[in-house]
């Protein structure tokens, strides 16, 4: 090996080091956590009880009049699959995963966040046009990811109250 090559080579493994220490070491002191919300729950035991058990996934309509979308990420798929809700209306997106690494991204909006399991994910947002956004899962999560996509239909304010709960979670027309 020639000499100039072996320096090179050590500085890469240096700077290497160097770049492991750093991302180490801020793990530890800043306490570096998944972003948007630091919420934990079992991915084990959600289904059984609880706020994802599968009766409570989809739109519900708080006391105030917001709205809040409960979804489930597992390989390959969101459950549900298409959730509706209201233009001009807080809305709260509730999201958790069962087993690998997900991401929840809406196109020309501001929700966009990293589904980890044993963590609740929570982006708000308001809609500010009636439309259909699709969903692609925004991080490679195995070999079915290219296929992991969901919908969030919004609705026009005063159309929403009308939908009977089971449309709210469903784009199955009736
Ligand atoms: Cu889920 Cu990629």
């Amino acid at each position: 090996m020639a000499r100039t090559e072996k320096r090179w080579l050590l500085l890469m493994v240096g700077l290497l080091t160097l770049f492991m220490a750093i991302v180490v070491a801020s793990t530890m002191t800043s306490a570096l956590h998944p972003p948007s919300n630091v919420e934990t729950i079992d991915p084990v035991t959600l289904h059984l009880g609880g706020e994802f058990a599968e009766s409570n996934l989809g739109t519900a309509q708080e006391p105030d009049g917001s709205l809040t979308a409960r979804i489930v990420a597992d390989q390959y798929a969101f459950v549900p699959y298409c959730v509706k809700l209201a233009v001009d209306t807080p809305v709260k997106f509730r999201l958790t995963s069962v087993d690998v690494v997900h991401g929840f991204l809406l196109p020309a909006t501001n929700v966009n966040t990293m589904v980890v399991p044993g963590y609740v994910a929570e982006v708000r947002t308001r809609f500010t046009r009636p439309g259909v956004y699709s969903m692609p899962c925004n991080e490679f999560c195995g070999n079915g990811h290219h296929g992991m996509w969901a919908r969030v239909i919004v609705v026009p304010k005063p159309e929403f109250p009308a939908l009977a709960p089971t449309e709210r979670s469903s784009c199955v027309q009736q």
